[in-house]
């Protein structure tokens, strides 16, 4: 006879079980290994219904920072997780699929950065957080879509900035502070000329936010003329221009509190999310298509094989990840550190969520 426990190798066999018995799994193995799940606002609703903290990058890491856990589950895309094994290093570190990478991280390269380093050795460098360990070393400060405009205000106007590796945010963050900007594409041309304390821009960017565009924005204006309009900063310009507000995806939580009807642009799980948070709500995606396969790539029964098998663990080199924490820390210290969160936040957590979902691995 085959016992179930022998059948529970791969997470397609965890697949195959009902979803009440992979939550029940999930919760008993994280009690027993004091585990954590941390989960990102565009994760499946059903991996948002299990995570312990929700949150966008600055909340997730100051979270991953300050854990009294013993293991990290991390139910995002790959630099988030290489981010909490960076601040918590004697932790253990988990991923449910290692293939959720994120494509704008991988547009920039740390050997890339380096060269780009040697053509202004002067500029300061800011790297999104959505970048490997690797480029983080390369850096001198981490930012993420919450504090970009802070990061980029704590160097002198004078000082040139480069920005990796999304110059859709880069340049949010360059209006912002009223500097100059140019991507390393323009930088390219023999004659371009780089003005003090511009941001020269790394010409990376999220498929996920460039491609929202200004014909379906007027489609959903149209249809609701008195909606606001909230808006991610990796996002192009065109768009951000358009917005009443520019933010982060937990600051979207907060103003999805305060307006009875909202057009919002950012990927799907966020805006599902507040769907079920505020149901009396008129909460309008601005593009259907605006879903982020890699972070959905986690599913409650990988999630669940990860925690029983104890894969797919995060390994740093030592050097690299030591160099990396400086620029994140730096970061983190600039933002105030570790915040407890929200009421709000708090309130999501608590609130629960449809307990569905296709179950496929
Ligand atoms: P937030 O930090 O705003 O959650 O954004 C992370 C991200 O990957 C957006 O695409
Ligand atoms: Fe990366 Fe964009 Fe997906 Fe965020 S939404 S993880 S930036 S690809």
């Amino acid at each position: 006879m085959i016992h179930l426990a022998d059948a529970l190798r791969t997470p397609l066999d965890y697949a195959r079980l009902p979803h009440e018995e992979l939550v029940d799994r999930i919760a008993a193995r994280k009690a027993e290994l004091n585990a954590v799940i941390l989960g990102h606002n565009y994760q499946r609703v059903e991996i948002q219904a299990v995570s312990d903290f929700l949150g966008d990058s600055l909340g997730l890491s100051q979270e991953a920072a300050e854990t009294d856990a013993d293991v990290i589950v991390f139910c995002g895309v790959h630099f988030m997780a290489e981010t909490a094994k960076i601040l918590s290093p004697q932790k253990m570190v988990l991923m449910p699929d290692l293939r959720a990478g994120c494509p704008m991280a991988d547009f920039v390269t740390a050997d890339g950065l380096r060269q780009l380093k040697t053509r202004l050795p002067e500029a300061a460098v800011v790297s999104y957080v959505n970048s490997t360990a690797e480029v983080k070393a390369e850096s001198d400060i981490c930012c993420t879509s919450s504090n970009a405009v802070k990061v980029v205000e704590s160097f002198a106007p004078d000082r040139t900035i480069l920005f990796v590796p999304d110059r859709n945010l880069a340049r949010y963050a360059a209006q912002r502070s009223g500097r100059a900007y140019l991507t390393t594409t323009e930088l390219s041309r023999e004659d371009v000329d780089v003005p003090p304390g511009a941001i020269v821009a790394w010409d990376g960017y999220c498929y996920v936010h460039d491609d929202l565009v200004l014909d379906e924005l007027a489609q959903a204006r149209a249809k609701y003329p008195d909606a606001k309009v909230v808006i991610h900063p990796e996002a192009r310009r065109e768009l951000l221009d358009e917005a009443d507000y520019v933010s982060s995806t937990s600051k979207m939580v907060e103003i999805a509190e305060q307006h009875d009807t909202l057009i919002i642009g950012t990927e799907r799980g966020l805006i599902d999310r507040l769907k079920q948070r505020f149901p009396e709500k008129t909460l309008i995606p601005l593009s259907g298509a605006a879903i982020c396969g890699n972070m959905k790539m986690n599913t409650l029964a990988k999630l669940a094989w990860s925690l029983d098998h104890q894969q797919h663990e995060i390994v740093l080199d030592e050097e690299v990840r030591s160099r990396a924490e400086q620029s994140l820390r730096r970061m983190l210290e600039l933002s105030g550190g570790w915040k407890a969160p929200s009421a709000e936040e708090a309130a999501l957590e608590e609130a629960g969520v449809r307990r569905s979902g296709c179950g496929c691995a």
